[in-house]
Order: C-alpha cells, then sequence, then structure tokens
C-alpha cells in the first residue's frame, strides 16, 4: 500500500519539470556567436560525413542548451545545468569525452540505450527531463552520427553534481512507475505516413522526434504526460508562457513567417524570442536548413489540438490585499483610465465582463488579449497573484467581497 503510493507521487514528477526555476531562468547570452566549440578531427574514427550529419541531429535535439552550463560560463557539453523541480534539482550531465567524469569510455550500445530509452549503462533509469522519450523516433544510426559527433567535442573533466532529488524521488527505481505506464520502449523509429508529403513527414519527424517541442508546448497530466487532445496548444514553462503553434495558434501567419520565427528570432507579435525558446533558437533551430524550418511549419499547421483549460497553478495563494498591491502597481496605469480602451473598474463594465465567468478574466489576464498585455506586463508574477489582482478588480467593481482568496 505505501510502494503504491509512493509509486503515485513518483509519478508526479515529470508533470514540475521547468516548474520551479524561475528566479534563475534569465537564459544570457551575450553574443551571438555560437558556442560550439571547434572538433578534434584527427583522432576521429568517423568519417566527417557521419559526424556532420550527428551534428546536425544534436542541433535538432537542443542537446547543447541543456548540457551546457551557459550562464556560470561553462564548457560545452560538459553538463553542470541546473533544472529546478518541485522535488528537488537536476544537474544536467557531462556528456564530453573525458574518460572519467564524460562519456568518453561508453560503449556504442550503452550511449544508445541511455538516448533512446532512457538507461544508465547501470542499469538505472533517467529522469524524463532528459527527453528520451522522443529521440526513441531518431535510428540507432542517428543515434550514433550523435555519438561521433560528441566523440570529438573537446574533453572536459568536470566531475558530475549528484542529484539531488528529494526523497522518495531520489530512488530511480521507482521510474519504473511510470515507464510502465507510458514509456514501454518498443523501437518506436519514426515511420513516414506515405498519403502526406515529403515536407509534412520530415516536419513531423523533427517536432516529434529530436525537437521535443511538446516537452514545453502542450500541458502535461497530472503524471507528466502530455495530453494528446491539447497536443502543441500551448501552456507554461519556466513561467514564460510557450503559445500554441498548433495550426489553431499559427493561422494568421504563413509558413514562411514561421520559419522566419526561428531564423530571425522574431516572433511578429511579440519580438525576440525569450525565455526557453530563446536557446532552443538560438543553439538549435537557427542551424536547420531553410528545407527543415519549412518542413516543421507545414506540418505544425495541420495540427488540429483543442484549446487548453488555462492552468492557474493555485499551490498559493493570495489574498485581496495582496491583489490590491500588484494592482496598483502593474495594472492601474492602463485599468485606471481605461487607457486603450482598457476596462475601467466600473460597475456595469464588470458585470459584462463577468458574464464569461470568472476563469475566463484570469486567463485573458494570464494570456494577453490585443491591447492587454500577457500577464498585464508583469512577467515575473505567478498565476496565483494573478489572480488575486483580477479578484481586487472583481471586488472593486462589484462592491463585493471575494469568497475565494
Ligand atoms: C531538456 C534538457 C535536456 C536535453 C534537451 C537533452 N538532455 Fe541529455 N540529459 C538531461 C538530463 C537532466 C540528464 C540526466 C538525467 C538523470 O540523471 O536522470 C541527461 C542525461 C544524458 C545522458 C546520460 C549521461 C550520463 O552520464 O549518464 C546522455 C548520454 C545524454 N543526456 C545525451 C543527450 C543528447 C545526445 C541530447 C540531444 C539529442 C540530449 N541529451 C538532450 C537533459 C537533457
Ligand atoms: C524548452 C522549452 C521549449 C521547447 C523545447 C520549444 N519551445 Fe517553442 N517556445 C517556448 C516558449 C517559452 C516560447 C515563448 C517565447 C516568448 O514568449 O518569448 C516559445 C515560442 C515558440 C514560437 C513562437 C510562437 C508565436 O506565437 O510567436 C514558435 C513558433 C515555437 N516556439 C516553436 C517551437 C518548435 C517548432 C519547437 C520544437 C522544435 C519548440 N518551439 C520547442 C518554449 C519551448
Ligand atoms: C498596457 C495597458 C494594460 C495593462 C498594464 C494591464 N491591462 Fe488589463 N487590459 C488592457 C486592455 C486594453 C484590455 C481590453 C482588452 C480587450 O478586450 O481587447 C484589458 C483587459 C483586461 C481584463 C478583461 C479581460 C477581458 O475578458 O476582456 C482583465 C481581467 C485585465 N485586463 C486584468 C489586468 C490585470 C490584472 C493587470 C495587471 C496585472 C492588467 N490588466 C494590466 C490593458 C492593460
Amino acid at each position: 500500500m505505501k510502494m503504491i503510493k509512493l509509486m503515485v507521487l513518483l509519478l508526479l514528477l515529470p508533470t514540475m519539470v521547468w516548474a520551479g526555476g524561475k528566479d534563475d531562468d534569465a537564459v544570457t547570452i551575450a553574443n551571438t556567436d555560437s558556442a560550439y566549440p571547434p572538433l578534434n578531427l584527427e583522432q576521429s574514427k568517423h568519417s566527417l560525413k557521419q559526424i556532420k550529419h550527428g551534428e546536425y541531429l544534436l542541433k535538432m535535439g537542443d542537446c547543447f542548451t541543456c548540457h551546457t552550463d551557459e550562464e556560470n560560463d561553462g564548457k560545452p557539453f560538459a553538463g553542470g545545468l541546473k533544472i529546478k523541480t518541485d522535488f528537488g534539482t537536476i544537474f544536467v550531465p557531462n556528456i564530453t569525452p573525458d574518460k572519467e567524469t564524460g562519456i568518453g569510455s561508453w560503449t556504442d550500445e550503452q550511449f544508445v540505450k541511455a538516448v533512446r530509452e532512457g538507461i544508465a549503462p547501470n542499469g538505472s533509469y533517467y529522469y524524463p527531463v532528459f527527453p528520451y522519450n522522443y529521440f526513441n523516433k531518431m535510428s540507432q544510426q542517428d543515434v550514433l552520427d550523435i555519438k561521433a559527433y560528441l566523440d570529438a567535442v573537446p574533453a572536459v573533466h568536470q566531475e558530475n553534481h549528484e542529484q539531488e532529488m528529494d526523497w522518495p524521488f531520489n530512488y530511480r527505481f521507482l521510474q519504473l512507475g511510470w515507464r510502465l505506464l507510458y514509456f514501454t520502449f518498443e523501437d518506436d523509429v519514426f515511420e513516414p505516413d506515405a498519403s502526406k508529403s515529403k515536407a509534412w513527414n520530415r516536419g513531423k519527424f523533427i517536432v516529434e522526434g529530436p525537437g521535443h517541442c511538446a516537452l514545453c508546448h502542450t500541458q502535461l497530466n497530472y503524471f507528466g504526460v502530455p495530453k494528446k487532445d491539447y497536443y502543441l496548444a500551448g501552456t507554461f514553462v519556466e513561467g514564460y508562457y510557450a503559445p500554441n503553434i498548433a495550426a489553431q495558434g499559427l493561422k494568421k501567419l504563413s509558413a514562411y513567417q514561421v520559419v522566419d520565427i526561428f531564423r530571425n528570432n522574431e516572433m511578429p507579435t511579440h519580438g525576440e524570442l525569450s525565455g526557453p525558446m530563446r536557446g532552443v533558437e538560438h543553439n538549435s533551430l537557427r542551424f536547420l536548413t531553410d528545407e527543415d524550418l519549412f518542413a516543421i511549419a507545414t506540418y505544425l499547421k495541420t495540427i488540429n489540438s483543442k484549446t487548453p483549460p488555462v492552468e492557474l497553478d493555485m499551490k498559493q495563494s493570495f489574498g485581496v490585499d495582496e491583489g490590491e498591491k500588484l494592482y496598483q502597481s502593474s495594472c492601474a496605469m492602463c485599468h485606471d483610465d481605461g487607457l486603450m480602451g482598457a476596462p475601467t473598474l466600473e460597475p456595469e463594465v464588470w458585470s459584462v465582463l463577468l458574464d464569461q465567468g470568472r476563469n475566463k478574466l484570469y486567463e485573458v489576464t494570464i494570456r494577453g488579449n490585443g491591447d492587454m498585455p500577457a500577464k498585464g506586463g508583469c512577467d515575473e508574477c505567478s498565476n496565483a497573484r494573478l489572480k488575486a489582482a483580477v479578484d481586487y478588480m472583481i471586488d472593486t467593481a462589484t462592491g463585493q467581497q471575494s469568497k475565494d482568496p
């Protein structure tokens, strides 16, 4: 009985990936040059063609961003980046060819098993923060090509940090629960659909395979598995909103405009990409060919998903006092005088607004709408705080007291 509870707890783990890192999510990349290291090609036993192919796939997979602690001037692929979860901190390991601290002494089989199946050389299971459940769409040969590239990057002697997962999540064998339910490894290599175009198939491979876009752009269920109905329909990650990139979300953009987002690091409505997408673009997507970027756009524009209800993340809750403070500091400048058509705190205005239900108002506040900026422009505000500000607005406008703090 106790064991089952532990399992259930453990199953929560992947939902929390990315959840905590608010205070250190400022991924600042000072210059626009790529930080990929020069390669040691002389000693390599692999052909240049194989290494190049591996490098290209590695860029699709955004391996650099997670495996390099850029913020602290970490060496390429030497690991050390901290990913905070509600259940402890995960430190990303060194994947340079250093024999003692990296993966220099790993066999090809061990590498393939780690990247495609999430099983370590000692038989233990990796946490699914490492997106192996997407990487299994790549063939064994693809993954070996990635290893051929990694074998040629400079070896860095840097010990891996011990994982600081809280009990009971530090017991890796408990991952078995998650794996049994959601990740039964079969040789899940990508199979093209002959009724669709070449570009569509290529796009699907990148998006569902190495690109692991759903890790950030799809709401995860209670067990940390992307919700099928809401595939790529947008969710929060590290305090940022990763928008809907299914057909609905991209309907105002042509496929070429979507390519431009990746090529020029510029979203049509919000300017430069920020937060976790910054690394994905900067270290990875911008290196893909126009043809591949076009393939991604082509596929995304065919995905029909439902729009998910907004997640309010109500672990914390704030009272109306807190809401008033936030209102005064972040919202009053527009809402007090109706700037740009912002609703003022008049009873008539709010009785109409409230017809759509409070949840809709919270949702618009968090996601933004027209001239109403996402989160009212308060990027670092939690959803719970924003909810309190909306509650304050409703209370003030209607002269009522919110029951729900
Ligand atoms: C979202 C972040 C993320 C991305 C992207 C990512 N990894 Fe990792 N990787 C991790 C984490 C976290 C671990 C450690 C997991 C654990 O300890 O359970 C890991 C572990 C590994 C390991 C095992 C190393 C060891 O010492 O046990 C290898 C090999 C690896 N990754 C290769 C790759 C490759 C190749 C790519 C790109 C195709 C990649 N990773 C992309 C986060 C990531
Ligand atoms: C590590 C998390 C992460 C991953 C992985 C990721 N994204 Fe994103 N993406 C985001 C976030 C966060 C934003 C919003 C950035 C902002 O607001 O500045 C975003 C924005 C975007 C946008 C801009 C949408 C718009 O409406 O302007 C597109 C397009 C996009 N991502 C596509 C992709 C594709 C395709 C992949 C996979 C190849 C991918 N993303 C993988 C987090 C991620
Ligand atoms: C830059 C000006 C601006 C700021 C700052 C701003 N808002 Fe707004 N807000 C607007 C505008 C404009 C609208 C009307 C949007 C529309 O319906 O097109 C709006 C609408 C709303 C609505 C009604 C949603 C609906 O369904 O139309 C709520 C609730 C709201 N804002 C809450 C907030 C909160 C909470 C904050 C502060 C955290 C905030 N706003 C900050 C401009 C702003």
